[in-house]
């Protein structure tokens, strides 16, 4: 259950960072803004409050998913189309960028969007013009462009996916927003949170999170971030009778994730002690394949998940034999 209530939950530094750009970044007159953060790390609330500390807050907000629509459809809905425009266009229709005129329109997926509709969209941002489809006269609007995705744009404009041009546009402001499992107690704070306001829709009276489980929930890596830490307390407050949320609460693959050996904890010691860089490799290699198998290879995610740079991650993969320089 999505709850835009526009409160970035949180006490940690990166948080606090956070909520000093969205606000410098809604203030200022900037048409463009990016932002970047894994699934459920709070992409769209952060669009809201960059839209509602803005001077545009008293005009629309417009939410387009471009990952929901083929292109052309895309294109009608972003900038309207003339009557007579393509079989089907009965009437000349008002597109969403018109529609968000002084506002904001939140571009979701930004990745998705194909390439010739990013050519339009590089114009606009360029123009502040653009046409209804099958118009020959311009229209001219005041929007900002607030674009989100959750992979890395740059590997997508080395592999000929995205325009390099647009990316660089959209990179001008961009945000990066932290993923849940660097953002320490921030998971417990969360909790408390959404606890709270479960406790009111489902008027029940819940305590908190068990000591364990308050050490699990720091443990666990939230691949699914916020949105996981949410729909997991949910799923309890409608399966769960009790007032204090235990160990036995929470689904296996939690459990599975956080039983293994603990950070720092020891690995299995070979039996040849000359084997001493050998097996120190083999668990290095096995750590990266592991953290890259759970980002879809995303080398700055399985980065994160390592609390290694992208740059490290690289030199450490070079040298394990993982990736040729
Ligand atoms: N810092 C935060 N404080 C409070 N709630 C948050 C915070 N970050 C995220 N949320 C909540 O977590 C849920 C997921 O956030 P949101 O939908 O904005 O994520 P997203 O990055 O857009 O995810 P996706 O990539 O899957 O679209 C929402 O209910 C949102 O309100
Ligand atoms: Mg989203």
């Amino acid at each position: 259950m999505a709850d835009y209530s526009n409160e970035l939950v949180g006490t940690s530094p990166a948080i606090d960072a956070l909520r000093r750009l969205v606000d410098r970044i809604g203030r200022s007159p900037t048409r463009t803004v990016l932002i970047y953060g894994e699934t459920g790390t709070g992409k769209g609330l952060v669009a809201r409050m960059i839209h509602q500390v803005s001077s545009r807050a008293v005009r629309d907000f417009v939410d387009i998913n471009c990952a929901a629509l083929p292109a052309s459809l895309l294109e009608s809905e972003l900038f309207g189309h003339e009557k007579g425009a393509f079989t089907g266009a009965v009437d000349r229709k008002m597109g969403l960028v018109e529609a968000a005129n002084q506002g904001s329109v939140f571009l979701d997926e930004i990745r998705e969007m194909d390439l010739t509709l990013q050519a339009k969209l590089l114009t606009v941002l360029d123009t502040q013009q653009f046409r209804r489809v099958g118009a020959v006269k311009p229209v001219k609007v005041n929007v900002r462009f607030i674009a989100a995705t959750n992979k890395v744009l740059l590997s997508e404009v080395t592999s000929g996916r995205f325009r390099e041009d647009l990316y660089y546009r959209l990179q001008v402001v961009a945000v990066n927003l932290p993923a849940l499992r660097d953002r320490g107690d921030d998971v417990l704070t969360l909790a408390r949170h959404f606890i709270g306001r479960f406790n009111r829709t489902y008027q029940r009276n819940l305590q908190g999170l068990s000591p364990e489980v308050e050490e699990i929930f720091l443990r666990y890596p939230w691949p699914g971030n916020v949105r996981e830490l949410e729909n997991l307390l949910e799923r309890i407050f409608i399966l769960e009778d009790e007032d204090v949320i235990q160990p036995r609460h929470l689904p296996d693959r939690i459990l599975r994730r956080v039983s293994g050996p603990a950070k720092g904890a020891e690995a299995p010691v070979p039996d040849d002690p000359s084997d001493y860089h050998a097996a120190t490799e083999a668990f290095q290699r096995r750590l990266i394949r592991q953290a890259l198998a759970e980002s879809g290879s995303n080398l700055q995610e399985a980065a994160g998940r390592l609390g290694l740079s992208r740059h490290a991650l690289r030199h450490q993969m070079i040298k394990l034999g993982l990736l040729t320089a």
